[in-house]
């Protein structure tokens, strides 16, 4: 089967102002192509993107890595893994597509004959199959080679644009391990690349309940007027997942959970439901307006950390029904580690929306199930208009944006029991995207790798902004470093999380929602 053409642009059907142009040819390029991101992710994703139509014709993948695998092995290995992850639906003339027009340098990054593979490859690509020279460019690899492969692309001329072609990288996360680190490999990379060639990722962004936030704020009169300080009394924001660390033990225990998500994914939750709104659609316009209110939480005050950072491990237990083992007893990590698993944290942000309302942030590995969801809860009504009546306290409405597994907003609020009796309970009003929408199996990087495929960058995350990330959290990542933040408390795998982490909403006489 042939790879279709993009279909044509289609009013409304995107968040952005103006339906993207066709993504026309290319060379996708994975640096790191034998890891766990190419065959779980980005394989997946172009599949995907074929399937739909997205990808063009004339484009071809080329994978540089070291390795004990020579080309044929790549492409059996990769169409394998590809067919596991898409099911039994899989069309097997997409994978066979995609991995004959596969080529492998199995080499490593240093080596001048590995680089001369790659351009021979490259020119025979544009030859065959018409790519015409616009080459896009995927860091898959650890984080201390984003800066040799980028310099090296850039003294092999690979990062040159005539002739309307187009050149573009994309890296992955970690984007430093803590705020100096990310800001010297932003420079470093502007040494060798314009910033408008660089698509730092964060594949939250491709999450299509994310980008609905924008929509959902900015496309109805009604919310927005009751977005802010009046009316809101504080927002959480959860990433609770049910999976360990896997095979990850030796990046995540040099990592921990706080770096892993809260700079990245969690902020960037935060940046999308408390930003203002932008000018236009624009790249620039939506990236200023979540720049300005990430500069805007203040950074938490490292006396403050003992309360307002709580950081947890999990310890042996049960998820679901299944027993499994605690964090240090996980392959490849220290049997006295120490690096957090969970965390929680209490932030604001002082500007005139929001001034006063505290946004609670927790994320976690091994707890009791796997759900990311956004809450806004609204201030109590001024008075208990039926206290006379013997009806309790009112729950607070809250508005609550889940974003996986479901992908939903529901709208909490009270309602009387049937009866002679006044007396109120909760009730929700759902909207569920599955009842109205056809739903596709996605990984979060299609949009991302389409996006990068036609130059839009409002997915994608400037220097500053990843930045600003890093700043949140730099004061917790410094007390923690030097041990002065509170414990490193347990939890059972299968846990909410640690008992201080409802102490550091309850605190305020608040509770985390409770996830049914
Ligand atoms: C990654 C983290 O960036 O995000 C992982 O490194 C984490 O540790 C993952 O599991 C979570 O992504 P998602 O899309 O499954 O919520």
């Amino acid at each position: 089967m042939t790879l279709a053409a993009p279909p044509q642009p289609q009013a409304g059907q995107r968040i952005r102002g103006s339906r993207p142009k066709p993504s026309g040819s290319c060379v996708f390029v994975i640096f790191g192509i034998t890891g766990d991101l190419s065959a779980r992710l980005l394989f997946p994703a172009l599949y995907n993107l074929a399937h739909n139509g997205f990808l063009p014709e004339e484009f071809a993948v080329a994978g540089f890595a070291l390795g004990d695998m020579n080309e044929d092995q790549l492409r059996d290995s990769l169409a394998k893994d590809l067919r596991e992850v898409i099911g039994a639906d899989c069309d097997t003339a997409i994978v066979d597509r995609l991995v004959k027009r596969l080529r492998f340098v199995p080499s490593d990054f240093d080596s001048p004959s590995g680089w001369q593979q790659l351009h021979q490859i490259l020119e025979e690509f544009d030859k065959t199959y018409h790519t015409g020279g616009n080459y896009l460019y995927y860091l898959a690899t650890a984080p201390q080679f984003f800066y040799p492969v980028v310099k090296r692309l850039a003294e092999e001329h690979l990062f040159d644009e005539a002739n309307g072609q187009w050149r573009r990288v994309i890296i992955e996360k970690p984007f430093g391990t803590d705020l100096q680190t990310a800001h010297d490999l932003n420079s470093q990379l502007l040494t060798a690349v314009r910033e408008s060639q660089i698509y730092r990722i964060d594949h939250y962004l491709g999450k299509e309940t994310v980008q609905n936030i924008m929509v959902f704020r900015f496309s109805n009169g009604i919310f927005e007027p009751i977005w802010n300080r009046r009316y809101i009394d504080h927002v959480q924001i959860t990433v609770a997942e049910s999976l360990g660390v896997e095979r990850r033990g030796r990046y995540y225990d040099k990592t921990g959970a706080l770096r892993d998500m809260i700079p990245n994914h969690l902020v960037q939750l935060l940046a999308v439901t408390a930003m203002e709104p932008p000018s236009s659609f624009s790249a620039t316009a939506v990236q200023n307006e979540q720049v300005k209110v990430l500069e805007s939480v203040p950074p938490i005050d490292p006396e403050d950390c003992v309360w307002c950072a709580v950081r947890g491990q999990y310890t042996s237990g049960t998820v679901g029904t299944e027993p499994v083992i605690g964090y240090r007893e996980e392959p490849f990590v220290d049997p006295h580690s120490k690096t957090e698993t969970y965390v929680a944290l209490k932030l604001a942000v002082d500007n005139w929306r929001w001034a006063g309302v505290p946004i609670y942030l927790r994320t976690g590995k091994r707890m009791r199930k796997r759900y990311t969801e956004i809450v806004i809860q609204f201030r109590n009504p001024p008075l208990t208009l039926f206290r006379r009546s013997g009806a309790s306290m009112p729950s607070a409405n809250r508005l609550v944006i889940a974003i996986q597994p479901q992908e939903r907003i529901s709208l909490e609020f009270e309602s009387k029991i049937p009866g002679p009796i006044v007396e109120a309970e909760t009730v929700n009003m759902n909207f569920d995207y599955r009842d109205y929408f056809e739903v596709e199996p996605r990984t979060g990087y299609e949009t991302l790798l389409y996006d990068a495929m036609i130059g839009d960058r409002s997915l994608f995350k400037r220097a500053d902004m990843i930045e600003a990330g890093w700043s949140i959290i730099q004061p917790v990542l410094d007390a923690w470093g030097e041990d002065h933040g509170g414990p490193l408390y347990e939890y059972p795998a299968g846990s909410d999380g640690p008992e201080a982490a409802d102490q550091l909403i309850h605190h305020q006489h608040r509770a985390w929602r409770a996830s049914s």
